[in-house]
């Protein structure tokens, strides 16, 4: 399968047409953006390791009866992807409290939630990806009910089974970000990426941070944190 015209350029990530109107080409950048593009830099390696990680999971969700849009793996950086209509949601689901969760609330970093927090964003950085509800969504005709409850229902399950495997890598996963797409039948798939870029990942036994923090707050040790997650998924 081979590139044709760049479609779209992203903070993170590239995507070309292909020779099928019904495949793109993601191909991930090595470029860290946080604060809606307010800081920029680099992260070496960091293209790879998404798309690495981001594949591997899809699979995993695959095997486990979640529809996502992974096609193929062309190399370390570029994948195919069937072409969606992204839905203009942010779909975050929270274990424990961190970020903006802690932030908004007032409350401390590291609080286990008894049941999983549901909430969307919408996709929209000019108005710096505001909290929605779903009438909300419903009002601005972001998605229909159906696709709603449909995207929750899959974001749950989502959780269960990347909670069960980062469990056995020795990783906490404390909070994440989903996309999903419309594909050209209606039917709603997990679109995006699914990585240390879109992931909280607390180490099980020291609570470091493994993940895009480490950018976001000037933790230092970026790169290392993105190659011990690749570790602890591949085993590398
Ligand atoms: P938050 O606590 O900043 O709302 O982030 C929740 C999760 O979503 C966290 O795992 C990081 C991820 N995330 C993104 O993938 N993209 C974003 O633009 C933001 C703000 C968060």
């Amino acid at each position: 399968m081979e590139k044709t015209n760049q479609l779209y350029e992203g903070k993170a990530k590239k995507v070309f047409a292909t020779e099928d109107p019904s495949l793109v080409i993601v191909s991930y950048k090595d470029d860290a953006t946080a604060f809606d593009g307010a800081k920029k830099g680099e992260i070496r390696g960091k293209g790879a390791v998404n798309n690495r990680m981001s594949n591997f999971l899809m699979r995993k969700l695959e095997a486990a009866g979640i529809p996502t849009h992974f096609a193929e793996e062309l190399n370390d950086r570029e994948t195919v992807v069937k072409k969606v209509e992204i839905v203009p949601l942010e779909v975050i689901i929270r274990n424990v409290s961190a970020g903006h969760f802690a932030s908004r609330y007032g409350v401390e970093e590291g609080i286990v939630f008894d049941e999983p927090v549901f909430e969307f964003s919408y996709k929209n950085d000019d108005l710096h990806d505001p909290l929605l509800n779903t009438s909300h969504a419903l009002a601005l005709k972001l998605a229909t009910r159906e696709e709603i409850d449909t995207i929750r229902n899959m974001a749950l399950k989502v959780n269960e089974v990347l909670k069960a495997f980062f469990a056995g890598c020795g990783v906490r996963l404390i909070d994440f970000k989903l996309e999903f797409g419309r594909l050209p039948d209606g039917s709603i798939v997990l679109a995006d990426e699914i990585s240390p870029d879109t992931c909280r990942f607390w180490d099980a036994q020291t609570n470091e941070k493994l993940d895009k923090d480490r950018f976001r707050r000037d933790l230092g040790g970026v790169e290392e944190a993105y190659q011990e997650m690749m570790r602890r998924v591949f085993g590398e």
